[in-house]
This record gives C-alpha cells, structure tokens and sequence, in this order.
C-alpha cells in the first residue's frame, strides 16, 4: 500500500463520521416529530451503509497503525464507546421505549459518540484530562 493510503483512509473515515452524526440527529429528529420519513427506505439503507464504511475505514486504520482494540487502551475505548451509541441508539429509534426514556437512550446515545470522537482526538480513555 502506497503512502497515500492513510491519509485517505483517515478522510473517508473522518468523512463517515461527519456523516453518522448528521444522519443520526436527522433520524432522532424524525422520530422525535413522529415523520413518516424515519421509516422510509432511504433512512433504513443510506445511515447503515455509512456506518459499515466508517467501521471499514477504522479497522482500515488501526491496522495500517498497528494498535488493536484490547491491546492499545483508546481503542478499546472507542470500541466500548461505539458499542453504548449502538446500543442506545437502537433503544431510542426503534419503537420500544416510551418517549421520556426514548429521549434519555437518544441524549445517551449521541454523548457516547461525543465520547467515542473525544477519545479518538486524544488517544486517551480519558479524553486527556489524565488517571
Ligand atoms: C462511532 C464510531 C467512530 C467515531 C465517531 C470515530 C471518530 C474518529 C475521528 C474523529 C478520528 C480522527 C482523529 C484525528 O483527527 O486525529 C478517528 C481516527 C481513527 N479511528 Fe475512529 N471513530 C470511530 C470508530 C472507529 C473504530 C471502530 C476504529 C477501529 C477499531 C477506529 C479507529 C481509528 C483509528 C486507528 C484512527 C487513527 C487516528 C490517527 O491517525 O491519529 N475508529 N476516529
């Protein structure tokens, strides 16, 4: 792989989490207003593509590092991050929870991808602030 590689791979990743979040607030909006569009093809199709590439790109990435997640502590950090804002995102955008607590799994939701993109700034589980 040519030297070009990673920088590339870091774009295309940086690109999909721009937007995963765009996406995410645009789909949480929708369902928060009850829009016929939350259920559209698009919306079902178009968020999942990116979020696969954006997983593609990171692995991409950490391989091309060398650093693993159980290995280098950022990014198991960021893959426990990743996996709160599925969890609680799936929580608050399917219908099963009532609407204060749909709300509370969403907020949660986007404060871990705050998270996950803390920690990816500063290699740190810690986000830098030391411990
Ligand atoms: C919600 C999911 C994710 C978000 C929001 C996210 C966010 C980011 C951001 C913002 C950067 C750029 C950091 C910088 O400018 O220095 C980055 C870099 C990186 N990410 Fe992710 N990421 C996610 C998932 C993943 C996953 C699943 C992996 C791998 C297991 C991964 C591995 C990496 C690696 C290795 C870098 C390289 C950073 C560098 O070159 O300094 N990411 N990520």
């Amino acid at each position: 792989m040519g030297a070009e590689t990673y920088p590339l791979l870091r774009g295309l990743h940086i690109t999909c989490v721009g937007l995963s979040l765009g996406l995410f607030l645009l789909r949480g909006w929708w369902q928060w207003r009850g829009s016929p569009l939350r259920s559209s093809a698009w919306a079902r199709l178009v968020p999942h593509v990116n979020d696969t590439l954006l997983l593609l790109a990171g692995i991409g990435l950490a391989l091309m590092l060398r650093q693993y997640p159980f290995v280098a502590p950022w990014l198991t950090a960021k893959l426990v991050g990743l996996l709160l804002h599925i969890g609680l995102g799936i929580a608050a955008l399917r219908n099963w929870l009532p609407g204060r607590l749909a709300g509370m799994a969403w907020c949660g939701s986007v404060a871990a991808f705050g998270y996950v993109v803390g920690v990816a700034l500063t290699r740190d589980p810690w986000l830098g602030a030391g411990g």
